[in-house]
C-alpha cells in the first residue's frame, strides 16, 4: 500500500529541517488547510444552496464581488486572526491591509491572498480556486507594523500556494523546497501528498490568453501569440490553445502538461494598462511557484519576483510557464525595445 503524507505530516518534517523553527509557520499553514477545506464545502454546494448569484456590491477593483467570495474572504480573515502566528493581512476583496484584532495574539507573519480566484465561473460550475502569498516581517517583531512589512517583493515569500476547486480538490504549495501537490480525500477529509517535486516541462504545447483582446494589446504581444500559433516555432507546430479564465486552472494545467499563461497590458482601460492580474494576490504567488518547478514568469521585460511592490492592488501583466516559452516571451520583448 503507497504511503500516505497528509499535508501536516509533510510539514513537520519541512519543520524538523529548519534550525530554529517555532511551529509558527505549521500553525499558520493548517489554518490555511482548514480555511480550504470549509471553503471547499461550500463550493461544493454551490449550485444546492441560495449562494448563487450577484450581491450587488463591488469590490475594491471596482468588479462586482459574488457571495462565494466575501465567504471564502470571511472564512480566511477570521481564521488566520486567530491564528496567533500573524501580524497582517492583505487580501483581494480589501482595500487596506488587514491588521489583527486588537486583543488576539500576534506573530511574525504577513499572509497575502485572492479567496477566490475565477469567481466569474462559479455559476458555471468552472474551476475556480484560492491563492496566498506568505511573508516574514522585517521591522523588529515589538515595533509598529510598516506597510513594508506587507509591501515586500515577490523574491522575500517565504511559501506561496493554491487551492484548486476542480474535478478534486487540490493544494499546490511551495515552502522554497520544491513544488509539492495534495489532493483532498473527501472521505477521510485530508490532503494526501499526490504529485511529489512537480516540474513543469522546460517546453509547452499550451498557451492560455484572452485573445478576445488581442486588438488592445502591444505590439510584442501579438508577435508573442503569432510566434506560438506559428508552425515556425520551436515545436514546428501550434500550440493548442486553452483559456478557463480562472488563473489557478489554467496555471494548474499548464504547470502539469507545460504551457504558458499570459495576462498582456493592454489598453483597453486607461486605468489598467497594466492587464488585470493583481502583483500581490496573483502574480507574486503563482511566480514563486512556476520557480519553483523549474519555470519562469516574466511582465514581457522583468522577473515578476523582482518586481517592486508600491501597493497593494498593483497590477502587473504576467506572462508565466515553461521556461522556454517564458524566454520567448522575454525574447521578442527585448527585440521591440531594441528596435525602439
Ligand atoms: P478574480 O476572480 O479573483 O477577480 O480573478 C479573475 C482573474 C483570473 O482568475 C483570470 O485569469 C482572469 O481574471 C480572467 O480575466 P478575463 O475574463 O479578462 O480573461
Ligand atoms: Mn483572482
Ligand atoms: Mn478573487
Amino acid at each position: 500500500m503507497p504511503q500516505q503524507v497528509t499535508v501536516t505530516e509533510h510539514l513537520l518534517l519541512h519543520q524538523k529541517r529548519i534550525p530554529g523553527a517555532t511551529g509558527q509557520f505549521t500553525r499558520l499553514f493548517n489554518e490555511i488547510v482548514l480555511s480550504a477545506k470549509i471553503i471547499n464545502r461550500e463550493v461544493n454546494k454551490a449550485g444546492l444552496v441560495d449562494v448563487l448569484g450577484f450581491t450587488g456590491k463591488t469590490n475594491v477593483q471596482g468588479e462586482e464581488v459574488k457571495k462565494l467570495d466575501e465567504y471564502a474572504n470571511r472564512i480566511l480573515i477570521h481564521r488566520l486572526a486567530r491564528s496567533g502566528v500573524l501580524c497582517a493581512m492583505a487580501s483581494e476583496e480589501n482595500a487596506d491591509i488587514i491588521e489583527v484584532p486588537h486583543g488576539l495574539p500576534l506573530g511574525d507573519y504577513v499572509c497575502i491572498f485572492d479567496p477566490l480566484d475565477g469567481s466569474s465561473n462559479i455559476d458555471v460550475n468552472v474551476n475556480i480556486g484560492t491563492i496566498f502569498s506568505i511573508f516574514k516581517r522585517v521591522s523588529p517583531e515589538d515595533s509598529h507594523l510598516l506597510s513594508t512589512d506587507v509591501l515586500q517583493a515577490g523574491l522575500h515569500q517565504v511559501a506561496a500556494g493554491y487551492v484548486l476547486y476542480g474535478t478534486s480538490t487540490m493544494l499546490v504549495f511551495t515552502t522554497g523546497d520544491g513544488v509539492h501537490g495534495f489532493t483532498l480525500d473527501p472521505g477521510v477529509g485530508e490532503f494526501l501528498l499526490s504529485h511529489p517535486n512537480i516540474r513543469i516541462p522546460e517546453q509547452g504545447r499550451v498557451y492560455s490568453v484572452n485573445e478576445g483582446y488581442s486588438s488592445y494589446w502591444d505590439e510584442p504581444t501579438k508577435e508573442i501569440l503569432e510566434y506560438f500559433k506559428s508552425t515556425d516555432n520551436n515545436r514546428r507546430k501550434p500550440y493548442s490553445g486553452r483559456y478557463i479564465g480562472s488563473l489557478v486552472a489554467d496555471f494548474h494545467r499548464n504547470l502539469i502538461y507545460g504551457g504558458i499563461f499570459m495576462y498582456p497590458a493592454d489598453n483597453r482601460d486607461p486605468k489598467k494598462p497594466e492587464g488585470k492580474l493583481r502583483l500581490t494576490c496573483e502574480a507574486n504567488p503563482m511566480a514563486f511557484i512556476v520557480e519553483q518547478a523549474g519555470g519562469m514568469a516574466v511582465d514581457g521585460r522583468n522577473r515578476i519576483l523582482e518586481l517592486e511592490v508600491e501597493n497593494l492592488h498593483q497590477r502587473t501583466p504576467l506572462f508565466i510557464g515553461s521556461r522556454e516559452d517564458v524566454l520567448k516571451v522575454r525574447e521578442i520583448y527585448r527585440e521591440h525595445d531594441a528596435k525602439g
